[in-house]
Order: C-alpha cells, then structure tokens, then sequence
C-alpha cells in the first residue's frame, strides 16, 4: 500500500523517553545514552517511529535535566556526546527519528552566561536574564508566582536586585526579547541538527514572553486554598502574549534550514488559542503544538467525543496537523487515572485518532503510578508544594520495568535505582508480556501494526458516529434517542468513529463503561473485525453486535 506523502512526524509515533529512567549501563541506578542504546530493538519492535529524550544536556539536575547549564553538551550521567552520536547512527540505522527536549525558556542558575549575568549590573550577559529592583517598600517586585510554589522572584545580593524564575530558583527565565539571546537559541538548534537531530520537543513554548511593564496579575477568583498556589493568579502577563509568535517563527525558520525538521511544542492552552501556534499554511509556526486536552478531559463517550470532534475540525480550518497524547513525564499514568478496565479502550483511541500520538515509556505495558514513599520523594514539584497532594510527578517517572528481577532489569542488583521501581514490576513487565501473545505489549504492537499499514488510520479522515443515550438493558430498555448503541449509561457509554482514505474505511468503537453494550449499527454490515481489545472473535451475530465492557474494537468497513 502507498500511504500519503505524508512527513514522518505526520504519519509516525513518537514515544517519549525519560532518560533517567528507561535503562541503566553505568551501575549508578540512572538511565543513561547507551542504556537507550542496548534497547534500540525493544523499540524498534514496538512500531513507533521517533524517540524523544527528555533533557540529556548538562546539568546540575535541580529540575533533573530541565536546568540546562550547557545547552551543547551531554550531561555526565548520561553519557557523551560521542555516546549521542552512537545512539544517533543506531537509531537511524533502525529507521528510528531522534528528538530532542528543547528548553529555551530558562537556563540553569549554573550556566556560564547566568553566573557572568549575576557577577555585575553591567555585564554584557546581564540583559539576557530578567532582573528587577526590589518594590518601593524594598518587597518583591510584583505578584507573580512560581509553578513549583511560593514567589518567581529570588534576590541576588550580590548585584541588589531580583531575577525572575517560574520553576524553581536555580531556572532564572531567559530574556527572549534580547535578540541575542534568540540568535543564540536558533545557533543551538542549529548545533542538534547538524549533529542529526531530526526535531525537537519546546519546552513550556507558551510561556517565553512577560510583560515588558512587568505588572501584577490578577487574582483568580476560582482558586481555592490546596490547590496550586500558582492558579491562585490569572495569568494574563506571563503566557501566551502575542510576541511569542514571533519568537516561535523565528525558531521555525532555524528549522526550515534543515530538510525535514519538526518541533512539537509544550503549550497548555484551549483548543483555539492552542492552535494559533501552529501559525497558518503560509506562515507556519510549531509543527504541532501538543494537544494535551485527552489528559485534561473527563474520561467517558460524550466528553471525549465532543473534544475529538471539536478538535478536529478546529485543526482542520486551520489547516493544521493533529496530535494527541495521553501521558507524560508531568502528569500520572493514564493506567492509573482512567483505571485498570479502561486502560486498552485509552490506548486503542490514542493510536487511532486522526493525528500524531505521543507514546509515554512504559505505557505500552500498561505502567501505572508507583507509589514513593516520602522519605524518597525527590521532584522540587512535590517538595515546594507540600500541602498539594497531586503535584507530585515522581509516580510517573519511575524505572522501566523490564522483568522481574530486582530493580526490574532497570540497574544492577547493587545499585540504588533514583526512584523506587513501581511494586506490581514483578507481574508487569517486559519480559512476562513479550512472549503472552494476549499482553498489553502485544496488544499495543496490534495496535501501531494496524495503523502504520493503514492510510485510513494514519492520514485518512475522521468522522464520529452518534451514539445517543441509552439506558441500561438489564432495566429492560432497548430504545434509543441516537438510534445506534443500546445500554450505554450515562456518564460511561460508547464512543465510535470512523477514519476513511480512499476506499479503505476502518471503524473503531470504544466502551468506556463496564457493561455488554448492544450495537446496531449501519456500518458494521460486511464489516470484518480487525482487532479487540478483549482478543478473539467479538460476540457478533450478524447486524447485532456486543461490544462487551471496556472493550475496544477496530473493524475494516465493507
Ligand atoms: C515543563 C516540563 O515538562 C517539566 O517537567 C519541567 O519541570 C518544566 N517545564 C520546567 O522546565
């Protein structure tokens, strides 16, 4: 089959890598470069298409690689850059893509230009940091907060003034509107692709500019004590100000100067103000910017398909690309936010949708939160925000479970892992689901097998079916207001939809409840099952088909 001449970031799977954590070479009890390397088959076997490595640069790991102190180099911990370029050769010589975590916002407090920055006022390196005089009254120099709780601001005695950091105090914020300061970006993007860097992840692309005025923001009038101090602020002079196009563009021309380079960018916005990032088609900004609303949303049919279908036809006037992604280093596992039961419905819609799904390391063999006891908990997050329970993300960072001997293959048995592995890593793991043709592994290879040898799921279009609102059958009903699904309870129900290239249309239904669900649908007439969550036949009979609780389907349309 010819698919589309469609970009590889267009048609591929991205699967995310938080190096730390993935594979061990050193003895250390951190991943490291030629531990990713030693995996290259694992993740050639799994169907996805490019790997994206969280910050590898040198650093002294305040936010573990996110305070980069030399953007063009690799961190010790990690290995080289003679390590990088062997894991480059590799993983092209697989036909894998190599992505790099791009973290342009802030430097870390241990970066050459920030210590030449802080040594005097007049320094020429000052200007590309944000420094302010205290208030009058000698306090802050306004409201602005820090992600990771408490002030952005911390005072620097030596020069008498204060420099700006929304993460923590060793992450001072960049001066993006010094020019020189986007020359010297631009020169680092340009450094990764020569060396064969195939894209980059932007870290928090939303946040590069502030107000020049540098004013108070608003207060939030929702927040509530125990939430994030951070939301307790509208943010209306630190994100998502219109200038930022312009540093987005800039970065994107860099790009363009290499064939077939991509960004994808870290934006948490709503779906229209998300998308003005992607620019237009003929002034083009981020190639994707993320779409992390699967994460954000309620876990049930009718939210998820108002999302799918509002997205989707928001990037289509855009003229746009689509992505999706349902996990990451910030957020906690999906296994254990939509539960157990839900889990292959989540990953069958992840990597049918029309768009780029972005795969977390280890959600493939269904890794769930591992739980830290407090005496390990190590995420500035987590300990800035003792009162907040859910802003830890040492859960979802926890080691590739690999099989079940101690440290679940990660390190060696002497050394100490940096995160407790995960306590279920002697039943979930690699090795236990490699050879089980049932398991979650395989089922995700099903999975990426379809879609990659399919037009219709990899650049076909998409169409949801209305699914109505039933009632449950063993109430005795069997009406339907939508006219296709019967028993599907509210607040759960049934989410189906269609992708279509060509001649080829391929189905897919989801159950996002936990009951039989009876299915009378137009489409399934001569339709042939392609694949099921629950395995084997579906309990069909012809136009009357059971899509059993928590099962996904995927049928080829006659
Ligand atoms: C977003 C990253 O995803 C997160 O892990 C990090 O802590 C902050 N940006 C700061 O770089």
């Amino acid at each position: 089959m010819t698919l589309s001449p469609l970009k590889w970031w267009q048609s591929g799977i991205i699967y995310q890598i938080y190096p730390r954590s993935f594979q061990d070479s050193g003895h250390d009890g951190v991943g490291d470069l030629k531990g990713v390397t030693s995996r290259l088959g694992y993740l050639e076997s799994l169907g996805v298409t490019a790997i994206w490595f969280s910050p590898i640069f040198t650093s002294p790991m305040k936010d573990f690689g996110y305070d980069v102190a030399d953007y063009k180099n690799i961190d010790p911990l990690f290995g080289s850059l003679e390590d990088f370029d062997e894991l480059i050769r590799e993983a092209h010589g697989r036909g894998l893509k190599v992505m790099l975590d791009f973290v342009p916002n802030h430097s870390s407090d241990e970066h050459e230009w920030f210590k030449e920055a802080r040594s005097s006022r007049d320094n020429p390196k000052r200007d590309w940091y944000m420094w302010r005089d205290p208030a009058s009254d000698g306090g802050l120099p306004n409201n602005w907060k820090s992600f990771f709780g408490g002030d952005a601001w911390t005072f620097d005695q030596h020069t008498g003034q204060y420099y700006l950091h929304q993460f923590v105090s060793g992450q001072p914020e960049l001066n993006w509107a010094n020019p020189e300061v986007r020359q010297e970006m631009a020169e680092t993007l340009r450094f990764w692709m020569r060396r064969g860097v195939d894209g980059f992840r932007v870290d928090v692309f939303w946040l590069l500019a502030k107000d020049p005025e540098y004013r108070d923001e608003p207060r939030n009038p929702e927040w509530r004590p125990g939430q994030p101090e951070h939301n307790s602020l509208l943010h209306i002079y630190t994100q998502d100000l219109l200038v930022t196009h312009e540093y987005v563009a800039e970065m994107r021309s860099a790009l363009d100067e290499f064939e077939d380079r991509m960004m994808v960018g870290e934006i948490y916005l709503p779906v229209d103000k998300l998308l003005t990032y992607a620019g237009t088609p003929e002034a083009p900004e981020c190639h994707m910017p993320f779409n992390f609303h699967l994460i954000l949303t309620p876990w049930n049919a009718a939210d998820v398909r108002k999302l799918v279908d509002e997205y989707d036809a928001a990037v289509n006037a855009s003229g746009s690309w689509p992505n999706w992604v349902l996990g990451n280093h910030d957020q906690h596992r999906f296994a254990t936010r939509v539960g157990k039961g839900q889990y292959r419905v989540a990953q069958t819609l992840l990597l049918t949708l029309r768009g780029t799904p972005t795969v977390y390391y280890g959600d493939e063999i269904g890794m769930e939160d591992g739980y830290i006891p407090p005496s390990r908990v190590v995420d500035p997050a987590a300990l800035g925000q003792p009162g907040v329970a859910a802003a830890g993300r040492d859960p979802e960072r926890t080691p590739m479970q690999w099989d079940a001997t101690p440290h679940a293959g990660f390190t060696d048995r002497g050394a100490e892992p940096w995160l407790p592995v995960a306590e279920n890593f002697t039943a979930v793991n690699v090795a236990a689901q490699e050879n089980d043709q049932g398991s979650d592994l395989n089922y995700f290879r099903a999975l990426t097998r379809l879609r990659q040898g399919s037009e219709a799921l990899t650049a076909g279009s998409y169409r949801s079916l209305d699914t109505g609102t039933g009632v449950p059958m063993q109430q005795g009903a069997t009406a339907l207001t939508g006219g296709s699904f019967q028993n599907v309870r509210p607040g759960t129900g049934v989410f189906g939809f269609v992708r279509g290239a060509g001649e080829e249309r391929v189905l897919v239904l989801l159950n996002f409840g936990t009951e039989d669900v009876a299915l009378n649908l137009p489409e399934l007439h001569g339709a042939a099952l392609l694949l099921s969550s629950h395995g084997g036949d579906s309990m069909n009979s012809g136009r009357a088909e059971v899509l059993r609780g928590n099962e996904a389907q995927i049928w080829r349309v006659g």
